[in-house]
């Protein structure tokens, strides 16, 4: 398939805008994605024309938005390449996925004196579930420690495992450093310990294709909003035997067989246990738009181009004085840096004023914040939509401010 970044563009109504005089240079998509247009009229349509509450209805609007929601679930489990769309539970996004095993699969697993292994570049969705859950059970919490260049001890790794590791949770790809973990030889690793194996997704999902059977993880979460779909929708993927034997975790509404004041309750089938209340209908739509979308542009085709931009801004970045990059040079979707001694909240202000919105501060990893001995780092986000252009215009900016602040 051919890629034309213009067409791209052209979908997504926001990247017209301008911003304190200045074209949008929108380079923080993995704090969040923008949505195109296909995205956002498959909600405002079903919103329009085909609204109700799923589940309980037996009426035709009702009938048409469950088949809807269960179609997404089928469109969600080809995307990940699951055996069975009985495997993928709707969740509000990647944190709340990782908290539904913590709190089900990891209260039934975890006792006193077991471990789980997590790595030291985990966002703080994939750090602090794990602390309560350790907090409430005893169990030890183990982190596999970086290189300076951003990836992972992958020595050490093996020394941390042992017949007491209950579960490995690592991220595919760290949402500061933009390292590719080798997440299908920790998996196997963590297999051969009887450990099960969480993979956070969320960097991954939107750069290049993900196959869970091949990965033969566990469990996999991301989120639909960096994924160009909605905010508030997200998927988790469980294998199916693990899912069935997994206790609910909320209750209410939708999850439950039967419920008797007397008799006490019986559940649902999973994965619809884990679906108490409501649904985020008008999210999970948008989020089958989003599939859609990106199916038809081709994901190889996708992570083809942002791997081009990727390697034409680090060659360009690399010129400018007194940048620091933080990351290996072998990366996916992200840069993080600071500019000299300067604040990175002062870098990210000025480059805003240049109409370039970037992240900054400790981007929910305070403990590679620590490890790399910064309070905070700026981060450029390079997603399908993003031009060299922009890129050049990043590059400007960093050379216009370091002349200004020295
Ligand atoms: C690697 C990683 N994990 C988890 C999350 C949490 O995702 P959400 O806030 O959508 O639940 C993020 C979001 O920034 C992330 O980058």
């Amino acid at each position: 398939m051919t890629f034309s970044v213009q067409q791209v563009r052209a979908d997504f109504p926001v990247l017209s805008r301008e911003v304190n005089g200045q074209p949008l240079a929108y380079l923080d998509s993995a704090a969040s994605a923008q949505k195109p247009e296909q995205v956002i009229r498959a909600e405002a349509e079903f919103y329009r024309h085909g609204y109700a509450a799923v589940h309980r209805g037996i009426h035709t609007l009702s009938a048409e938005a469950t088949q809807r929601m269960e179609e997404v679930r089928q469109k969600a489990a080809n995307f990940l390449n699951a055996r069975s769309a009985e495997e993928l539970v709707f969740v509000r996004g990647t944190t709340e996925g990782i908290n539904l095993v913590a709190n089900s699969w990891g209260s039934d697993n975890v006792r006193a004196g077991d471990n789980i292994v997590i790595t030291a570049m985990e966002h703080h969705a994939n750090i602090v579930p794990w602390q309560m859950l350790c907090a409430r059970t005893g169990a030890e919490l183990r982190v596999i420690p970086l290189n300076v260049d951003g990836t992972l001890q992958m020595d050490i790794a093996p020394t941390l495992f042992d017949e007491r590791t209950r579960l490995l949770a690592v991220t595919q790809v760290s949402n500061v450093l933009g390292t590719e973990n080798p997440v299908a030889a920790l998996i196997a690793l963590a297999h051969q310990y009887g450990a099960k194996a969480l993979i956070d997704g969320a960097q991954a999902v939107m750069h290049h294709p993900v196959d869970v059977q091949a990965l033969d993880c566990d469990f996999y979460a991301f989120s639909g909003h960096k994924l160009y779909g909605p905010t508030g929708i997200g998927v988790l993927y469980v294998k199916e035997a693990i899912l069935q034997a997994m206790p609910p975790w909320e209750g209410g509404g939708s999850m439950i067989a039967t419920v008797s004041l007397t008799e006490g309750t019986t559940w649902a089938k999973a994965p619809w246990r884990f679906e108490a209340g409501t649904p985020n209908t008008g999210g999970i739509i948008g989020l089958g738009a989003a599939f859609d979308y990106l199916n038809a542009l081709g994901l190889e085709t996708v992570g083809e181009y942002e791997q081009t931009l990727m390697h034409y801004a680090l060659a360009a970045l690399a010129d400018v004085p007194d940048l620091h990059l933080y990351g290996p040079a072998n990366r996916l979707g992200v840069i993080a840096f600071n500019l000299g001694t300067h604040h990175a909240y002062d870098v990210g202000s000025f480059l805003d004023n240049y109409g370039i919105a970037v992240r900054t501060g400790h981007h929910c990893a305070m403990p590679l914040m620590a490890f790399y001995q910064v309070p905070a780092m700026c981060r450029a986000s390079l997603a399908m939509y993003n031009t060299f252009e922009e890129v050049d215009r990043l590059v400007t900016g960093l050379r216009r401010i370091h002349h200004l602040l020295g």
